[in-house]
């Protein structure tokens, strides 16, 4: 459904991808894994139209991407939870949840999709009127991800997660990507977790050095050989 060929996009004069080719399927989970610099942030951010490629292209459903706005592509049926979470500080869970049905296609359906992410995230709920800055790190990326689900999304592309988590949190992470895979969504996963992103994957990609250097069905994986071979240095 998502079709990145041969993609070089970076910085200006910088370049970071250089020929990306990667296919995300239709329904399944795909992890994009890889150490620090990789270009796994600045490939989503080409997915969403953030920067520009310099060469190849992104097709979604068939029809190109490179040339829609990134406010279009919410519209188009794609979001992204960004690295860093950036939920707004100083509005309340219920105020930076609306945010995340601003197009004008998706206000309509923006009260059911509020509760729906209520009822994914019931620690959201008693917290609807807080103040988004006073959440702790677990609670603001449940906001992170029930922002992104406000435009009910086919793709949600979703830039690690886990990130300064404690594990009992990061657990309750996963079982929420497993929940929204089993609801049919296209899940592209960045992740510095390797062991657990593969565990919830059906395909894996590893990049390194703005290249996909594997890709790989999840179950084929062995993810002690992946970290020796690519991430012990
Ligand atoms: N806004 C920017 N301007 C210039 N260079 C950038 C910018 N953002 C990222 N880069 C560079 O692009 C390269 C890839 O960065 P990217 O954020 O895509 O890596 P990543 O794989 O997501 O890493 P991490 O796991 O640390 O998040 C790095 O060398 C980084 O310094
Ligand atoms: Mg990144």
């Amino acid at each position: 459904m998502l079709e990145i060929s041969d993609v070089r996009a970076g910085y200006g004069a910088i370049n970071v991808l250089w020929d990306v080719s990667m296919q995300i399927p239709e329904g399944q989970l795909t992890t994009i894994i890889g150490p620090n610099g990789a270009g796994k942030t600045t490939l989503l951010r080409a997915i969403m139209g953030l920067i520009p490629l310099s060469q190849g292209s992104i097709r979604f459903d068939g029809q190109p991407v490179e040339k829609t706005p990134t406010w279009e592509m919410l519209g188009r049926g794609l979001a992204m939870i960004p690295e860093g979470r950036m939920i707004f500080k100083d509005m309340s869970v219920e105020e930076n949840l609306m945010l995340g049905a601003f197009p004008k296609a998706h206000r309509a359906g923006a009260q059911a999709n509020c509760e729906r992410a209520f009822e994914m995230f019931p620690r959201l709920k008693e917290r609807r009127r807080q103040m988004a800055g006073t959440l702790s790190g677990g609670e603001a990326q449940m906001l992170a991800m029930g922002r992104g689900l406000m435009s009910d999304p086919k793709v949600l592309l979703i830039d690690e997660p886990s990130l300064g988590l404690a594990p009992v949190i990061v657990n309750e992470l996963f079982d929420t990507l497993q929940r929204l895979k089993s609801e049919g969504r296209t899940i592209v996963l960045v992740e510095q977790n390797t062991h657990k992103a593969v565990a919830v994957a059906d395909h894996v990609h590893l990049m390194r050095g703005g290249k996909v250097v594997l890709s790989q069905a999840a179950r084929d994986v062995d993810v002690a050989e992946l970290q020796q071979r690519y991430f012990a240095h």
